[in-house]
């Protein structure tokens, strides 16, 4: 196996001592970045992460351009609607949409849980390919979106705001709603799988949506199925759980099988750190509307970060993606503070 040279964040993953934070972006690999926008007018969405040459140079551009401690693979939490058979169309300006929404339990059995990992085999060989032009460089995150996430979109059709639709779906059909999550759970859980197996070094769950649940509802729709997923991957590979929004849920989710939680900005490091007790690390959450700020200003609302967070088991992320206008300078100036703290 070939090692790691920077490993920052697999130290701070295992709670182990490191010099500094470790940093990345959600979102990272994306609209900012001019050479992304080259490939873009080129060739569609799908082709883009079908094409593991071009997956592997859009996850690598960051690392290279902006100076990230990891690279995530390019790829989108929609491919497990699409390998379960839905169609998933991605309109330019417009986001995600699926014409073909799920209602009925006749739609639901229709979805397929086996052969995923054949379904998806371009992201493996996306991330065989990046983990060898990486050499080493830095580690490669995997990911996939939360099985409430995806109920989200597979119900809803297209984003929300409010997602009344897939909430009322879940709330006066519990029961189908528990078979869709538990066979999205199941899809997840091989596809996480093969992602480790073809290179991944850490794998993220993305649960984006799940801070519009209540946190009773959030324990019965979300929460069982991040669990399930992180314990299924406990001796795979280190899982980092994002719930975004779902703060209340930080203290049951410290004592997971999870290595770390993402946080959004609506908490405070110190609260944060309260309700998980310190047990486990902490990933965020720089409210990513921060980057316009002039640099001088971005840097100076990092190191306050970072003293808020604490050096050990903190990951320097933002609170959510990072948005088409921000300039890479900005980015730029964002992971520069977090290399330079204390300096
Ligand atoms: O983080 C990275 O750099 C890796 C790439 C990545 C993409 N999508 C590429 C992408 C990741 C990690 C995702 C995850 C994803 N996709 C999430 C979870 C993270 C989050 O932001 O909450 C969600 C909810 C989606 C679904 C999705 N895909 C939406 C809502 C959209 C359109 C709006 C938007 O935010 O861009 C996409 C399209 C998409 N996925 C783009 C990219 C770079 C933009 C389309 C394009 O560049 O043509």
């Amino acid at each position: 196996m070939r090692t790691i040279q920077n490993d920052l964040l697999l130290r701070a993953l295992r709670k182990e001592k490191v010099e500094r934070p470790p940093v990345w972006m959600m979102r990272q690999a994306g609209r900012y970045l001019p050479d992304y926008i080259k490939l873009r007018d080129k060739y569609d969405f799908f082709t883009r992460v079908q094409t593991p040459e071009l997956a592997a140079e859009i996850t690598i551009q960051p690392v290279h351009q902006v100076g990230v401690d990891a690279a995530i693979i390019f790829s989108d939490i929609l491919v497990i609607p699409q390998a379960m058979g839905l169609e998933v169309l991605m309109e330019e300006g417009k986001g995600p949409s699926l014409p073909n929404v799920i209602k009925t339990q006749k739609d639901i059995d229709a979805l397929a849980t086996d052969g995923i990992e054949e379904k998806l085999n371009y992201v493996s060989k996306a991330l065989s390919l990046t983990k060898q032009e990486l050499n080493g460089k830095v580690p490669l995150i995997g990911f996939a979106g939360a099985p409430f996430t995806i109920l989200c979109y597979m119900v809803e059709g297209k984003g929300s705001k409010t997602w009344d639709k897939a909430k009322q779906f879940c709330f006066i059909q519990p029961e189908l709603a528990h078979k869709l999550l538990q066979k999205i759970t199941d899809a997840t859980i091989n596809y996480l799988k093969a992602q480790a197996k073809a290179g991944a070094d850490v794998l993220q769950v993305f649960d984006s949506w799940s801070g519009c649940l209540s946190p009773e509802d959030f324990k019965f729709f979300a929460q069982p199925y991040l669990i399930q997923i992180a314990d299924a991957l406990k001796d795979t590979a280190p899982v980092i759980l994002f719930p975004k929004g779902s703060w209340y849920a930080l203290k049951e989710l410290s004592s997971s099988s999870a290595s770390a939680l993402g946080l959004d900005w609506c908490i405070s490091a110190g609260m944060a750190r309260e309700l998980t007790g310190n047990k486990i690390t902490l990933q965020g959450n720089f409210d990513p509307a921060k980057l316009l700020l002039p640099v001088s200003e971005i840097k100076k609302a990092v190191s306050e970060m970072i003293e808020a967070f604490g050096v050990q088991g903190y990951i320097a992320n933002l609170g959510h993606g990072i948005t088409p206008d921000i300039p890479v300078e900005h980015a730029k100036a964002f992971v520069e503070a977090v290399k330079n703290y204390g300096n």
